[in-house]
């Protein structure tokens, strides 16, 4: 059940999560070159997944949201490594992000990463938001791997918590 419409999560959760995903994809037949994981809430994930595909990581920063937690208008790049374009030439990408929610991110980072001629683009999310969507996956985005589909309640994600007992304990009660 959950609490004041929140979802909490545990660090294993997550793990396993992340775990399954690396399955459907292994069973998707997608062999990614790379994976690039979305600041800051990719990197976790990301970081999890390379445990069980052992492929290097790119990190591109974006944020949609301001210091006081405001949407702006349009996503903004705060960090992208010219390296990150060099890199994605004729290669698979797997694009990494940690929630699905507006799809406004993941829509303007695919269109940049999409300029830098990949091979292929999929995107790894570990929560999809049932809920309509502002942004929209280009066409050539064809794959989409989900970790578990979710109803509009805010995620509460263990890397967020101030007090990681109290952020478990939510989570067993749910
Ligand atoms: P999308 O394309 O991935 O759907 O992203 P969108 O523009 O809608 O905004 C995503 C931002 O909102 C991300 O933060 C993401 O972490 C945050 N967000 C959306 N829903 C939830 C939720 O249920 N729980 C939590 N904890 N965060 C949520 P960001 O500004 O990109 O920064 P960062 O947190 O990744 O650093
Ligand atoms: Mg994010």
């Amino acid at each position: 059940m959950l609490k004041h419409g929140k979802y909490y999560l545990t660090y294993n959760a997550i793990h396993k999560t992340m775990k399954s995903l690396a399955r459907k994809l292994a069973e998707s037949g997608y062999e990614p070159d790379v994976i690039v994981a979305i600041g800051t809430g990719g990197f976790i994930p990301a970081r999890i997944l390379k445990t069980f595909l052992d492929l290097p990581i790119l990190t591109v920063g974006i944020k949609h949201y301001d210091e006081q937690n405001r949407p702006q208008e349009r996503p903004q790049t705060v960090q992208w490594i010219d390296e990150v374009e060099k890199k994605l030439k004729g290669k698979r990408v797997l694009l990494v992000d940690e929630v699905d929610d507006s799809r406004v991110t993941l829509e303007y980072c695919l269109r940049e990463l999409l300029r830098h001629g990949p091979e292929e683009i999929a995107v790894m999310v570990l929560h999809n938001k049932k809920k309509s969507k502002r942004g929209t996956f280009p066409d050539s985005v064809k794959r989409r791997y989900v970790g578990e589909e979710v109803d509009d309640v805010w995620i509460c994600y263990p890397w967020d918590a101030q007090d990681i007992d109290f952020q478990d304990r939510q989570a067993q009660e749910e």
